[in-house]
């Protein structure tokens, strides 16, 4: 018989067979100082592009000023026990009914953390005989819930109406067959290419078959469309999307999450989502930062135009110095190019040594061998000066890349001691 220890202690697993050379510098790196567009990496000052800190709250002073108030009076342990048990306050209630009005929705129910939370919403929502659609380049939390559901699930090729169209026309076939019903899951915004979904195509499909829509709008809560409200508010199709959740971990620069749609549903969810249930509930604290950052979100629209001002100026300037950023529609900016594992860690070593840029990088096994990319977070935060500095950057480094400069038989060895 095999030791279930064994096999973890062999190779690290797919992410982390480079870790003995990478730990601590391409992987878990330990950013220090303020949060914000400037920090230190190992004693150096570096621009950071990989916080989706989208509005620039993060860090904002009265965001500072309103979370260290709401710890001095509440503490992090306040309340006690699960929202049904002995955790529930009027708070808590006022901020789902303040987010229910800025999305637009009949409810919302909050959520502890996102990742758990759309997959135990996911898991409260269907049961075996109901179908799921899904997108294929859904987030693993989707996957994850997906991945619990005891029936039939189809995934479509990411943002393609067509295979879409294909999977519900099987999907609508297994479930008249089971007696089941259809739930679609996509993204608002995805956090790796940064092309919305295609929401209003999907809504659209809703003429010829019948099904209900969970979107998840982690990267477009708080800034897309003309009130922050989300994808579906940009692009014209909140209607048609039943149920909308997003997270706090981004635009808010909190923690916690939220699930929001017609009334009916949300009652059932709140007395059936199990991740919330059995859990205890958002800090009093979190609660009242978070209230405080549905006003700011509210109250100034400049915090989003310096957004798309910096968006805009930095894809303006890849595009215009050949870089292939894709078809990104969002803030989310990849940075396509080739070259293996090797040459995309030394270039990313060469631009935080000598550029002091930090960036993030996604190669195999995470997207196919030969391609790299590199994915650049705006936010509202940045200066034209960051954006300006970072294209010099990336307009030296990509000519280095391209004359086989980065070449190298390993990634180099960064690791601290684990
Ligand atoms: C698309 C998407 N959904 C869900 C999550 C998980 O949210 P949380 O960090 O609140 O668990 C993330 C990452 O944070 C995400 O990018």
């Amino acid at each position: 018989m095999a030791d279930v220890f064994a096999k973890l202690v062999k190779d690290g697993g797919p992410l982390g067979q480079h870790m003995d050379r990478a730990h601590g510098y391409f992987a878990f790196p330990k950013l220090e100082g303020e949060l914000g567009p400037r920090m230190t990496f190992r004693g150096k000052e570096m621009i950071v592009w990989s916080l989706n800190n989208y509005l620039g709250l993060v860090n904002h002073p009265e965001v500072r000023r309103v979370d260290a108030e709401a710890a001095a009076m509440y503490g992090m342990g306040n309340p006690m026990g699960a929202r049904m048990m002995s955790g529930n306050t009027a708070k808590h209630d006022q901020l789902e009914k303040v987010i229910s009005e800025f999305v637009n929705r009949e409810d919302t129910m909050l959520l502890n953390f996102g990742y758990q939370g759309i997959m135990s919403c996911i898991d409260a929502i269907v049961n075996r005989r109901d179908v799921i659609v899904y997108d294929g380049q859904a987030h693993a939390c989707i996957v994850d819930g997906v991945r619990l559901h005891m029936g039939h699930r189809y995934a479509y090729k990411h943002n393609d109406i067509a295979d879409c169209e294909k999977q519900l026309q099987r999907a609508t076939e297994m479930a008249n067959k089971n007696g089941g019903g259809i739930l679609l899951i996509t993204e608002g915004v995805f956090g790796m290419d940064g092309e919305q979904g295609i929401l209003k195509e999907i809504v659209e499909l809703k003429n010829k078959f019948e099904f209900r829509i969970l979107i998840d709008d982690a990267h477009g809560f708080g800034y897309m469309g003309p009130n922050g409200a989300g994808a579906d508010s940009a692009q014209g199709c909140q209607d048609g999307i039943d149920l909308y959740f997003s997270t706090f971990v981004k635009s808010m620069g909190s923690i916690g999450a939220f699930i929001s749609g017609p009334k009916d549903v949300l009652k059932y969810l709140r007395y059936n989502t199990r991740s919330q249930i059995f859990a205890k509930s958002l800090p009093l604290l979190i609660v009242e930062g978070m209230l405080a950052r549905m006003e700011m979100v509210k109250t100034m629209p400049e915090l989003r135009e310096k957004l798309w001002h910096n968006v805009n100026r930095l894809q303006e300037g890849l595009k215009a110095r050949g870089f292939d950023i894709g078809k990104t529609n969002s803030p989310v900016t990849p940075i396509y190019m080739k070259g293996d594992v090797p040459e995309a860690t030394s270039m990313v070593m060469d631009l935080r040594e000598n550029y002091h840029i930090f960036c993030s990088i996604v190669v195999y096994p995470v997207i196919p061998k030969g391609d790299i990319i590199y994915r650049i977070i705006p936010t509202a935060a940045h200066s034209d000066e960051d954006i300006d500095l970072t294209l010099k950057a990336f307009e030296d480094t990509k000519k280095k890349l391209d004359k086989g400069a980065y070449k190298a038989e390993k990634i180099p060895n960064m690791a601290e001691v684990m």
